[in-house]
């Protein structure tokens, strides 16, 4: 602990300013501040404060013929000690104006000082440029939030909620809470499970979403409801993924998809203007089909240009087994490529099942009329990267084709734009975390195929419409069912998932069959949702966006744990409050819970 500080209590002291307000004109007049000590600086007598609250940082002199008892005290402080100043507001000389801050052409010159708090040593400085591990930051999570940076990102997020609020308020949507103590919402995660001490042997669900209560409420008649609301889902946790996180969740009645587009695009748009931003009016779509073919990725970053299928241009070729694309990728502005990132090239595309064709050269040399017209189709110059790339089949990979096989290979081409593209992004510049690419994907298959379990699973969830025109394949041909659902991308990043819900109760059972789940089981997980489509529920939709990661992308952060305030680590843990943890004996006793020794 610091040396013995007599320390003050705040009494009627009251602020008059905070650290980021004090300009120019405002010298002459009488200030009071609170805050953190940034910085301590010594000239020789004339002591330097640089003072921080979450607005900004403003200059604090304590002058070496000021008060005595004032100059002693202020010799006390330290990095983090929480203090009040009082005294006048005094312009610097030309040659001390400190351009880079807001308030660097003032200074406040400290006639009284109180210390209101001391502070151990900070585990790691308060400068945004130095970089400190995660796990200190984790650990000292209240600490590491008082840093610029983190302050910057958490105010963003309070004012990106309360345009959304703002915006969805106007536009008639009801901010409507649902249960967090539930039953399990089918999300494709494992639910977080909540023992009941009341009923032992019972468990509530955390949600997954409030997808059902939402639906609920939509046949309760509230119309448009929304909610800004935490989920939880036990699943493996990425940069972009956290075991509770927050989505922007909706749901209207009586919508076609373009209802939801034409709520959400001003919705984005104005809180994008608050991030300083400004993004067009309407976002491209793209089905899921033509993403695919052009991306091979139902989430595709625009910033990257697409590829381009060329199976046609190499008929006869055997570049590629007959039926299946072959993919010409193009990331522009790339120059010379080196033998070994060649060969790194092509060990990336083989892991994933594919003979990546990497040198142009030889392939015009090889093939000059079909390259020639390869170049064509996709614009590729002299200095841009261009690969082809096939399936080099299941024998080289041990990959299987799967139920969609030219999927299967437009993916792997996919993940090889991508890494092609992320590998020479210094080079090509084309991912600007500045430039924001929204893009809706729509229209995409209503099943996939689960090859553990052998079964269709729901793409997005078993409530999710499927288009007119496909109905009658929901037992014939569930590989091509369509659904009415709706992805909102951002930079390759999926930042939302929608649907039109089922509200037939006929059409809601056929859908459960198709899924392979018993009467007996859907009555068992969802009875009172089936129940509920049978008293008037009417055609319904919505869709959830994930506020964490709009946030993210916003702030220009690369994991979302730097814009919430208290997250996990990827293995679920809080280093700061060390949960999870074990609990007393007693506690589990009462929930009628022993624990298996394995
Ligand atoms: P979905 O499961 O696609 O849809 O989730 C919607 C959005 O929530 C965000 N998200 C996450 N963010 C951080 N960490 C996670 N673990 C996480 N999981 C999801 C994503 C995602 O796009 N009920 C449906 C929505 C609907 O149909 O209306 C649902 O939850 O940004």
């Amino acid at each position: 602990m610091p040396e013995q500080v007599a320390l003050d209590f705040l009494g009627e002291l009251r602020r008059t300013h905070n650290c980021g307000e004090l300009r120019a004109s405002d010298a002459g007049r009488r200030a009071v501040l609170m805050g953190w000590v940034h910085r301590r600086r010594d000239h020789g007598g004339v002591l330097f404060v640089n003072l921080r609250d979450r607005e900004g940082v403003t200059q604090i002199v304590f002058k070496a013929d000021g008060d005595p008892e004032v100059h002693a005290k202020a010799d006390q402080l330290s990095a983090e000690y929480v203090i009040a100043v009082e005294g006048p507001v005094e312009l610097r000389t030309k040659e001390t104006i400190n351009p880079t801050l807001a308030t660097g052409e003032v200074e406040v010159v400290a006639e009284k000082l109180w210390i209101l708090n001391v502070s151990r040593t900070p585990p790691f400085p308060m400068e945004e440029t130095v970089d400190v591990k995660e796990d200190a930051r984790l650990k000292y999570r209240y600490v590491d939030l008082r840093r610029p940076q983190m302050q910057r990102n958490i105010i963003l997020r309070s004012k990106l909620a309360f345009s959304v609020r703002e915006t969805l308020t106007n536009m008639g949507f009801l901010e409507i809470e649902t249960p967090f103590m539930g039953k399990s919402t089918p999300e494709g995660a494992r639910d977080y499970l909540v023992p009941s001490r009341v009923n032992p042997g019972c468990f509530y669900a955390l949600p997954q979403s409030p997808q059902i209560y939402k639906q609920l409420l939509m046949i309760s008649g509230f119309e448009k409801y929304f909610q800004i609301v935490r989920c939880f889902r036990d699943e493996d946790l990425r940069a972009d993924r956290q075991p509770e996180f927050t989505q922007i969740d909706l749901e209207m009645s009586f919508p076609q998809q373009e209802r939801i587009y034409e709520t959400i695009e001003p919705m984005i748009g104005a809180a994008c203007k608050v991030a300083g931003f400004t993004v067009p009016a309407k976002f491209p779509r793209l089905t899921y089909e033509q993403a695919m073919r052009s991306y091979g990725i139902d989430k595709p970053d625009l910033r990257i240009p697409p590829f381009h299928c060329v199976e046609d241009l190499f008929a006869g070729q055997n570049l590629t087994p007959d039926g299946l694309p072959l993919v010409a990728i193009l990331i522009p502005k790339v120059g010379t490529v080196t033998r070994s990132e060649r060969d790194a090239m092509k060990a990336f595309g083989s892991e994933r099942g594919l003979r990546v064709y990497d040198d142009a050269k030889r392939l015009e040399r090889d093939f000059p009329e079909p390259m020639a017209a390869v170049r064509k189709r996709t614009g590729a110059g002299e200095e841009d990267l261009l690969l082809l790339a096939g399936w080099a089949g299941e024998a080289s990979s041990g990959k299987p084709l799967g139920k969609r096989p030219e999927e299967t290979v437009l993916m792997a081409c996919g993940q090889l734009r991508l890494h092609a593209a992320q590998k020479y992004a210094e080079r090509h510049k084309l991912l600007d975390p500045r430039n924001f690419q929204f893009l809706w994907v729509v229209d995409f298959p209503m099943f996939e195929w689960d090859e553990e379990e052998g079964r269709w699973n729901a793409a997005h969830h078993p409530f999710t419409s499927v288009h007119d025109e496909d109905i009658d394949k929901l037992t014939s041909d569930p590989a091509r069912c369509r659904a009415k659902s709706y992805d909102l991308v951002l930079n390759g990043v999926e930042l939302g998932s929608g649907s039109i819900r089922i509200h037939r109760r006929d059409v809601q059972s056929k859908v459960f069959s198709a899924l392979s789940y018993s009467e007996e089981e859907a009555r068992k997980r969802f009875g009172f949702l089936l129940e509920a489509l049978e008293f008037g529920a009417p055609p319904h939709g919505g869709i959830a966006l994930g506020l964490d990661r709009l946030v993210m992308i916003l702030a220009g952060e690369t994991s979302i744990r730097d814009v919430i305030p208290f997250p996990k680590t990827a293995k679920g843990t809080d280093l700061m409050s060390d949960a999870p943890s074990e609990v007393p004996e007693r506690q589990l006793r009462e929930l009628g819970i022993t624990l298996r020794k394995s």
